[in-house]
């Protein structure tokens, strides 16, 4: 008679500490995500790094100069033929409504008439048009190049693979208003979100909450492939953690889109990287843009350049990088895009020492220098 009740109490003791202990550790879990949003990275850039208020203006009408206006529309009359981000980048919250309603493959309102097709309008894109953009790439050649300012005074910052900017804001800039991942960081990402270690998941929370208003999204096939679920990991993260970021997905890989450089330079590369496709997007919904962290040579300037301005990783033998960069010089020689290579004239140590005026005219000897 005493033996069973013991037992029973021994059960309900064990089970309510159980309870117990796996309260304190949702807690604790809630606590360490609300302490993340809580130390967001400071954006602010401290007064003494900030370029002179006008400098701004001047480097950007020198850019201004740079540009033929002839030249950038016949390059985007080509490129609008194969990327346009009512199809590319599309808000992933109207997935359901663009699986629901429309054709993937023509973009078409599935219940219109075949002889009076109607594209799909029920879906939309974060994108708007832009008059400067600036597309930066993850090259090493951005290390103590200073060209942080330069890059944070575009209209829109496009970066790809969700790179790490704070540490380096004086050469990279801190602001990214789109980044555009391949399927192998899309894993990575997924991945440390869902990870059971804390600091790898938090690590990665910050990196997506880096930029405020931040739009995330995908270059590859996504429609029926994994790409799909780990982009919802990454937006169910984003919505419990209240970060700004806003997800998007594209209707077709860019891969679809490799015919448009025969069209363009009469090169057709099996694998385009991210950088050129990403250029090739932006063509279509920005006037003037200057590319930053494009430079595939291992050396510059007798100094030896990493492929990464982060990692020490080598260089992807996918690529085409050296005819990818002869395209690029003769863009910027045709105008059609400001390639910016080596150091920036605004270093952001110097900002306060030089003049608007010694700034720029140091920037036309670069500029001269480069070309
Ligand atoms: C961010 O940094 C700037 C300059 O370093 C500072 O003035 C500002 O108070 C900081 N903001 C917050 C919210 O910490
Ligand atoms: C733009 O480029 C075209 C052809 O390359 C050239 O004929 C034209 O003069 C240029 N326009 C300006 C404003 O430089
Ligand atoms: C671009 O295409 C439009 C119409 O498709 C045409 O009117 C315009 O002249 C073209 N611009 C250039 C620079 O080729
Ligand atoms: C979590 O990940 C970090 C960074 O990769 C690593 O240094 C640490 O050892 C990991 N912790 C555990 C408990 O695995
Ligand atoms: C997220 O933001 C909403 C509204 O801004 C607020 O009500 C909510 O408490 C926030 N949640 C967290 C976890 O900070
Ligand atoms: C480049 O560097 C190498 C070794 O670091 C040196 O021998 C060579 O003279 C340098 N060349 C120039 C043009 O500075
Ligand atoms: C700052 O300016 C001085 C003099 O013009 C130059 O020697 C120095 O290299 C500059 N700093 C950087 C980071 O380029």
């Amino acid at each position: 008679m005493i033996r069973p009740l013991f037992h029973a109490t021994v059960f309900f003791g064990i089970g309510l500490i159980t309870i117990g202990l796996l309260y304190v550790y949702k807690q604790t879990a809630t606590l360490h995500l609300a302490r993340i949003f809580v130390r967001r990275p400071n954006t602010t850039i401290p007064e003494n790094l900030r370029p002179p208020p006008n400098f701004i203006d001047r480097l950007m009408a020198e850019r201004n100069a740079h540009f033929n206006m002839t030249n950038i529309w016949k390059t985007r009359n080509i490129t609008r033929k194969y990327f346009n981000p009512r199809l590319h980048i599309i808000y992933f919250s109207d997935f359901h409504v663009f699986m629901q309603q429309c054709d993937p493959e023509t973009f078409r309102l599935r219940n219109s008439h075949p002889r009076r097709p109607r594209p799909c309008n029920v879906v939309y894109t974060p994108i708007k048009h832009y008059r400067t953009c600036a597309v930066v790439g993850n090259g090493g050649i951005l290390l103590h190049s200073g060209c942080g300012a330069e890059i944070d005074a575009h209209e829109f910052v496009i970066r790809s693979n969700l790179p790490p900017v704070h540490k380096y804001r004086n050469d990279v800039g801190s602001r990214t208003d789109l980044t555009i991942v391949n399927v192998k960081r899309l894993v990575q990402i997924a991945d440390d979100l869902q990870s059971f270690n804390a600091t790898l998941r938090k690590a990665m929370l910050a990196r997506l909450g880096q930029s405020s208003r931040m739009i995330f999204s995908y270059s590859f096939a996504f429609i029926g492939s994994k790409a799909r679920y780990r982009m919802q990991i990454v937006d169910t993260a984003i919505k419990k953690n209240n970060l700004s970021t806003v997800t998007a997905f594209p209707s077709r890989s860019f891969l679809e889109s490799r015919r448009l450089y025969r069209e363009l330079v009469g090169k057709q590369w099996k694998f385009a990287s991210t950088g050129l496709n990403t250029f090739a997007l932006a063509s279509t919904f920005c006037d003037q843009i200057s590319m930053y962290g494009f430079y595939p040579m291992s050396r510059y300037q007798n100094k030896s350049v990493s492929y990464h301005y982060y990692d020490k990783l080598p260089p992807s033998s996918r690529h085409d990088f050296d005819e990818e960069y002869a395209m690029l010089r003769q863009m910027d020689e045709d105008g059609i895009i400001k390639h910016v290579v080596g150091k920036c004239a605004i270093h952001s140590e110097n900002v306060s020492v030089l003049t608007p005026f010694q700034a720029v005219d140091n920037m036309n000897a670069l500029t001269r220098r480069l070309l």
